[in-house]
């Protein structure tokens, strides 16, 4: 397959149960298995991949920049680098790679850029290298530049489940349905802000479980709710979804508040969202509606096509609708076409 350029489309997933916490810093191996939705292309990474002698070293470009990949004080660079020489020693070639990734989205704003470009990178590195790799083999390779983008290689709604082995050979994602499955489920994303971060996620996973009191029960419960959530799921139970989202959610920024030094990820427009879809359930005499929060401030809120307008009703004063995105289910990533290439091929740099 070398000298071919491969080019993919990957997505974010939201996670209704969430991965907060670090059994292996190495490995990616989380404290509490979990539960997502893998989004429709509305947001996306599109990766084009390309193995070639003509190459002397390997590069990256994520949204136009390089990325050093010999860069040992960035993780992220360090565990992709791994990723490529483990999937370019499984190939058995000595082709340098060309990696052109970019978002339709904003990178590090707590929208899953991380697990959307890793999950989409290992599907293009692996499909450029003609490697022919199960959805768990993709897993586990993913999850070692992210533990998210596991889950993000597979359609529909997806269990991370946490593992026991040292190894990491148990901890990878299956689905528990496909996007077919309950496609009335789809998540309405309130853009409050596209700042960066303070915190990474990956800082984080160290400092919560290492301060906060909260946390201790969490990794017991999380596994608890992953079980019922799966349940739900299968019987298409929104209520059961909707109510364990939100407590996930909640009780996860109360262990972050928790953290010492406190990490705070929400904002008062966040909270003005979370308080107004209450409202609208209380309204509703049901939930119709649940928020979830990841590491950052943008409200995600999930839930049946059939309440979509009431749900933006309900939000578009406080973030304005522009700021407003719809995305139902995705399938995981997928190959694009050669006029989708994001590599000029005569000059080997990205377009
Ligand atoms: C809050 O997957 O970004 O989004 O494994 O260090 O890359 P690393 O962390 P990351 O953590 C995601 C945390 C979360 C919850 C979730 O997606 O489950």
């Amino acid at each position: 397959m070398n000298d071919e350029i491969v080019t993919a489309i990957g997505t974010p997933n939201v996670a209704l149960v969430k991965y907060w916490g670090k059994r292996d810093f190495k490995l990616n191996l989380p404290t509490n298995s979990s539960i997502s939705i893998t989004l429709d292309e509305s947001l996306n990474t599109k990766t084009s991949v390309i193995f070639t002698e003509k190459l002397k070293e390997d590069a990256m470009y994520i949204n136009g920049e390089r990325t050093d990949l010999n860069d040992v004080s960035n993780e992220k660079s360090r565990f992709t680098r791994d990723i490529i020489n483990y999937m370019r020693d499984l190939s058995e070639t000595k082709a340098r790679a060309l990696i052109v990734s970019k978002n339709s989205f904003p990178t590090a704003s707590g929208l899953a850029s991380s697990a959307s470009g890793a999950a989409t990178l290992s599907y293009a590195v692996s499909n450029a290298l003609g490697l022919s790799l199960s959805a768990r083999e993709l897993s586990i390779i993913a999850r070692k530049i992210s533990g998210s983008a596991c889950r993000g290689v597979i359609g529909g709604f997806v269990v991370w489940r946490k593992g026991e082995k040292a190894d990491g050979s148990d901890s990878f994602s299956e689905a528990i349905a496909d996007e077919k499955y309950w496609p009335d489920v789809i998540d309405v994303i309130t853009l409050v802000s596209s700042a960066q971060k303070k915190v990474s996620s990956s800082e984080g996973h160290r400092m919560t479980p290492a301060t906060s009191e909260l946390y201790e029960s969490r990794p017991k419960s999380a596994e608890g709710r992953v079980k019922r959530l799966e349940k739900a799921i299968l019987q298409k139970d929104f209520n059961t979804l909707a109510e364990i989202t939100m407590k996930d959610s909640n009780s996860l920024h109360a262990a972050m508040l928790d953290t010492y030094p406190p990490i705070i990820y929400m904002n008062d427009t966040s909270r003005e969202i979370m308080y107004a879809i209450h409202a609208l359930n209380e309204n509703e005499g049901g939930i119709i509606a649940a928020y979830t929060l990841d590491a950052g401030p943008n409200p995600q809120i999930i839930t049946l096509k059939e309440h979509k307008n009431k749900v933006i009703d309900a939000v578009k004063g406080i973030v304005g609708r522009d700021k407003i995105l719809v995305a139902g289910q995705g399938s995981g990533p997928r190959t694009l076409s050669a006029a989708e290439s994001l590599i000029d091929e005569t000059n080997m740099v990205p377009k």
